[in-house]
């Protein structure tokens, strides 16, 4: 595994690190207590390039390869996961779907507005009774009489960015009768400013705040034919293979924000000091150090392992769904052990609102649940491992 980063890779990093230390850092907690969509913050970074890193130029986007997406990607979650959220919808769930499988037409339509920062996407899966188990969605699409539009109507749950969405890819049945259930299903563009389109209930988080989630409603809502993505009935491998992408992205943040835990722990662990001594001296915390920094590493490795394997696949068309949910568990599991540790480490200021390290406790925890939980992506792993079917 060549982990060179070349000239581009190092300027996207600091570019994101400038960004995230001086801009999205002060004013991470206010966005959090406040539960504001950080408007502003997306727009700066969308004009930055932020919303469409692996989208060519001429569809919007800055061009360049998955290692530059994980790198930024860890850089704006360690400032703030919320805000690493919104981006991570737009750059993976959003664009590369329709990028690896729109027409030219709508990649010209649909992904440059969002890579470029001037409107705002999501993914439209998951249903009030279908989460992990994605194939027994119940969305309903049906071809008009005259085969010119499908006729959309169902609910869609814990829709990340879907209050401030314009435009989204949603999954939805075209065969109700279809064996297995998962091939009666297909993905749709749409805009979410025509009616039969409205948002639900807003969803009250425990983390990532400022990323406002909802559930979302087609009532006879109308897409025309040339809005399906990819072929009818090819939709829950369209969501499976954006997943993977995804996932990778997930990953990331989780890499990111357990960073920013362990920063803080081992600044805290230099400078508190109990009996005498730093904190630091003492073979108990320098155990949760050590472990932490293990991890940290093992995960950051994980992760570049599954970005290679993806820009490989561009030309190989392989998968590499193994690689990207190794990487979400382990980055995830670290992520949440980082925090559980800094919390701990800080004792009551761990405890306390006055410091980040609380948000970073509250945050880590969605990225062992958003876009496939731990247990399936221990599922993905072993049954891939098996090839029991
Ligand atoms: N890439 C391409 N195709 C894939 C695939 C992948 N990664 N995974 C499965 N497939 C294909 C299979 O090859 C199979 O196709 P064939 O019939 O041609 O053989 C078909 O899809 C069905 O596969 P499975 O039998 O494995 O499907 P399953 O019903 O057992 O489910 C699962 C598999 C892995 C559990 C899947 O349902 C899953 O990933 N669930 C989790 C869903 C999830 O992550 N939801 C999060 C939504 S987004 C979100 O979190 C919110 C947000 O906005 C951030």
């Amino acid at each position: 595994m060549d982990l060179q980063l070349n000239e581009e890779h190092v300027m996207i990093r600091d570019a994101a690190r400038d960004f995230a230390q001086n801009e999205i850092v002060p004013v991470a907690g206010h966005y959090d207590q406040s539960g504001e969509f950080p408007g502003p913050i997306i727009q700066k970074m969308g004009e930055m390039g932020f919303m469409g890193i692996e989208v060519p130029e001429k569809y919007g986007g800055v061009g360049m390869d998955t290692i530059a997406y994980v790198l930024a990607m860890e850089e704006i979650a360690k400032a703030d996961v919320a805000t690493s959220t919104i981006m991570s919808v737009n750059n993976s769930l959003y664009c590369h779907g329709i990028l690896k499988f729109g027409t030219e037409d709508q990649k010209n339509t649909w992904v440059l507005p969002i890579a470029s920062g001037q409107e705002i996407g999501a993914y439209a899966l998951t249903e009030p009774m279908s989460g992990s188990d994605a194939g027994t969605i119940r969305t309903r699409a049906e071809l008009s009489a005259d085969g010119s539009h499908y006729i959309i109507n169902g609910r869609k749950s814990w829709i990340t960015s879907g209050p401030v969405a314009h435009r989204l890819v949603l999954f939805a049945k075209t065969d109700a009768n279809a064996t297995p259930k998962y091939r009666g299903i297909s993905a749709f563009l749409i805009d979410t400013h025509q009616s039969g389109f409205s948002c639900g209930k807003v969803e009250p988080k425990l983390g990532i705040r400022a990323s406002a989630t909802c559930e979302i409603m087609f009532d006879e809502y109308k897409c025309p034919v040339e809005n399906v993505l990819g072929k009818a009935g090819e939709g829950f491998k369209i969501a499976m293979t954006v997943l993977d992408a995804g996932r990778i992205g997930i990953a990331s943040q989780a890499l990111g924000v357990a960073e920013a835990a362990y920063d803080a722990s081992l600044q805290y662990a230099r400078e508190r000091i109990a009996f005498g001594k730093p904190i630091g001296a003492f073979q108990m915390i320098q155990q949760k150090i050590a472990d932490m920094k293990s991890r940290i590493e093992a995960s950051r490795l994980l992760i570049y392992k599954a970005a290679l394997a993806k820009t490989a696949a561009r030309d190989t068309g392989a998968r590499y769904t193994t690689d990207a949910a190794i990487a979400k568990l382990f980055a995830s599991e670290t992520a949440m052990f980082c925090a559980h540790q800094a919390v701990q480490i800080h004792g009551g200021m761990g405890y306390s609102k006055e410091l980040p390290i609380e948000r970073y406790f509250r945050d880590a925890k969605i990225t062992e649940i958003y876009e496939g939980t731990s247990e399936i992506q221990r599922m993905v792993i072993a049954r891939n491992e098996l090839q029991l079917r």
